[in-house]
């Protein structure tokens, strides 16, 4: 007789134990899917490469012919949606959500190797451009892109030079 009441007690405890432990890692869950939510918001807010992606370092040299270079394939494949500055304010980019970056106001805000991944890589309205343009391309993208912060100097024609007075 005692022995069976041991055991009422024993299952009895076994159980509250059971639902106890459930609940504990329910409420585990939960806060774990909250800490997504709120990482999936920040990734919303700016979008970001990952981290060895963007830890890159990139092989073309910043030079003239680099930079001229990038700015070329700006112009045939960017300036529709980023815009004639690079403002953001192209005409093909005025109904998207999100709206073209402002490249000029980033210019300097990431690194070499976060600019070439979100170019290789594209995000919804930004294409995936790994498939229409080299690695080597997308460096000089990159460096056409970190030269906009110098005062648009990227985009000074030939026209500049000569007017340049000494
Ligand atoms: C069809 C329009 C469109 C074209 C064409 C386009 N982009 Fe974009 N681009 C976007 C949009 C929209 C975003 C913002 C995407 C987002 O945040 O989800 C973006 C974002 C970017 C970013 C990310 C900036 C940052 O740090 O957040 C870079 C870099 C970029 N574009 C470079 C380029 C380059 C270089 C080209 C040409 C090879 C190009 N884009 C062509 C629409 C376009």
């Amino acid at each position: 007789m005692l022995k069976n009441i041991n055991l009422t007690i024993l299952v009895a405890f076994s159980m509250v134990v059971t639902v106890f432990s459930a609940r504990l890692s329910a409420e585990g869950k939960h806060e774990h899917s909250h800490a997504k939510a709120n990482q999936q918001e920040q990734v919303e807010a700016h979008w970001t490469s990952p981290k060895e992606a963007a830890e890159r370092t990139n092989p073309i040299k910043s030079d003239e012919d680099s930079i001229a270079r990038g700015a070329k394939s700006y112009t045939t494949l960017c300036v529709s949606c980023h815009g004639e500055k690079a403002l953001g304010d192209g005409v093909a980019g005025a109904s998207l959500d999100p709206k073209p970056t402002n490249l000029k106001a980033m210019s300097g805000g990431h690194k070499d190797g976060d600019f070439a991944w979100k170019i290789a890589n594209g995000r919804g309205a930004m294409a995936a451009w790994k498939t229409t343009l080299s690695e080597n391309d997308i460096w000089d993208l990159v460096n056409f892109i970190q030269d906009l912060k110098n005062e648009g100097k990227s985009f000074q024609s030939e026209h500049n030079h000569n007017t340049h007075k000494h």
